[in-house]
């Protein structure tokens, strides 16, 4: 029982502070921690227009069935929320039921959210209200028939979703479920890192190892060895999502928006859980798969543009230069199932993402000017079979096919 009340006290850390009989500083440390909370959950990235009044709405999301676009949340009483009880905030973020009983779309992360407790919803809730109103309404269901259609999310639920608050882990450190809690509920790193089944629910058993998203790859993040993090240690993980680089990566695309918007800024600690917990899921004994064979034809073309196009930046063994040029060799994105990320990398360039920890951010070029599809396949294919990394050969189809899609 101990051990229970301890791990909650922890967990919920700062709950007790609040019982306390105050002066007005305590519903200023709520909204505080409202705001620490709402920048875990990166509600901006979603609610936010840049350069725009913030939780105004507005920003458009791409689903595979169309788009949504994130709700105007500031307390304006005609078109945000301020006509809510916090009851009909705490639905919306446990069930994905807005006021009134209407089913949100599940582009508003409630699947992760559910896990976030009642306490912390109440800081949040406290938070939003201390916003300035701002009236603008905003028409969130872009979807096409029949997706436009709330009642088929009834269905979806039923299949697809599971609510409740995180609970504790009593077998665990205090440590290890606060890096649970914040990645499950918050942080919904899963919403982008965990494969989808048919109907965009998670797959059950394949949490954090990897998923396809508009054109990009979100990574395994589990301690999987091979396609994982099992090679990171516990720093360099926190390094990553702290700054946005460390000595294996930089973060570009999605992730990139994910550093800048949200980890970058959170406590210490709350990385090193979040690590600790990545580091826990997975195999760290994962076996990698036979390379290919050395007298195969594309590794020999490929090694040879890769000489020629690569090695100046990323190094001829493919160690790269801390910080500078991601490191390719034995790196788990360069071993993903899925290439779809590194022949986007390849035909559009890319640029890492700058942070108040390390403020310049290198750039790779585009390659889609001077390479045919048999070339960046050839490349990538060598890539992926040199220097310890082990994958699937990439084909010239599939980097036609990433060229189409990127193609306006
Ligand atoms: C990945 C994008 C995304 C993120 C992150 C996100 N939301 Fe949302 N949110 C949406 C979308 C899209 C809708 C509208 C869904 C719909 O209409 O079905 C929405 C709707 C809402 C609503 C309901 C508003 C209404 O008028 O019905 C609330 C409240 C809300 N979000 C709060 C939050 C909070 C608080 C956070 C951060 C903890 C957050 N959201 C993070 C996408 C997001
Ligand atoms: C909006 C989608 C999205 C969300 C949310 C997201 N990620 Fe990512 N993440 C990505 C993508 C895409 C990449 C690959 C980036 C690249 O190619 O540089 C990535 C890369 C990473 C990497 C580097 C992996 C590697 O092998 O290089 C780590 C670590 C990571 N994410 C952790 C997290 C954690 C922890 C969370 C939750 C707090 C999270 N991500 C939330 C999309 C996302
Ligand atoms: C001028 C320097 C430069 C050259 C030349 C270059 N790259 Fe890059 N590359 C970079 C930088 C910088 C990044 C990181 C960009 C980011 O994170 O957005 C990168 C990222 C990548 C990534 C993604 C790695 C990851 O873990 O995120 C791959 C794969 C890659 N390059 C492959 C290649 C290949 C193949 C070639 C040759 C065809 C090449 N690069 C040529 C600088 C370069």
């Amino acid at each position: 029982m101990k051990t229970f009340t301890s791990l909650c006290a922890g967990l919920l850390g700062i709950a007790a502070g609040l019982a306390h009989a105050g002066d007005g500083s305590d519903s200023y440390d709520l909204v505080a921690r409202g705001r620490y909370l709402a920048e875990l959950g990166d509600c901006t990235a979603c609610h936010t227009l840049p350069g725009e009044a913030p939780f105004a709405g507005g920003v458009r999301i791409e689903t595979p069935f169309g788009d949504v676009l994130g709700a105007n949340i500031t307390p304006d009483p005609d078109t945000g929320i301020g006509r809510w009880s916090f009851e009909d905030f705490q639905n919306t973020m446990s069930r994905g039921h807005a006021r009134g009983g209407k089913r949100l779309y599940a582009a508003m992360p409630y699947t992760a959210y559910t896990k976030v407790t009642r306490e912390d919803n109440r800081a949040i809730w406290a938070y939003l209200n201390s916003l300035e109103p701002v009236h603008r309404k905003v028409d969130t269901n872009q979807l096409p028939f029949p997706f436009n259609l709330r009642t088929s999310l009834i269905a979806w639920n039923w299949l697809a979703f599971e609510e409740g608050e995180y609970q504790p882990d009593p077998g665990r450190s205090a440590e290890w479920n606060r890096g649970a809690y914040l990645v499950q509920g918050l942080g919904h790193c899963g919403s982008c890192h965990s494969p989808k089944n048919l109907i965009g629910g998670d797959k059950d058993g394949e949490f954090l190892t990897g998923s396809p998203l508009q054109g990009w790859m979100a990574p395994d993040i589990t301690g999987n060895r091979h396609t994982g993090l099992g090679r990171w240690s516990e720093a360099e993980i926190v390094r990553y999502l702290k700054t946005g680089a460390n000595r294996f990566d930089m973060a570009s695309g999605p992730m990139a928006e994910a550093v800048e918007h949200s980890t970058q800024h959170w406590k210490d600690p709350d990385l090193a859980a979040v690590a600790t917990y990545l580091k826990s899921l997975g195999d760290p004994e994962q076996p990698a798969p036979e390379p290919l064979a050395k007298d195969d034809e594309r590794l020999h073309t490929g090694a040879l543009i890769y000489e020629d196009q690569c090695s100046a930046c990323h190094t001829p063994n493919g160690e790269g230069i801390p910080n500078l040029f991601p490191k390719l060799a034995d790196a788990p994105l360069v071993n993903s199932r899925d290439a779809t990320s590194l022949i986007r990398v390849v035909l559009a360039g890319s640029r890492a993402v700058g942070t108040d920890a390390a403020p310049t951010a290198p750039a790779m070029p585009s390659f889609a000017w001077n390479m045919t599809d048999e070339y960046v396949a050839d490349v990538l294919t060598f890539v992926r079979n040199s220097w310890g990394n082990a994958a699937e050969p990439v084909t010239a189809e599939e980097v036609k096919a990433v060229r189409e899609e990127m193609e306006p």
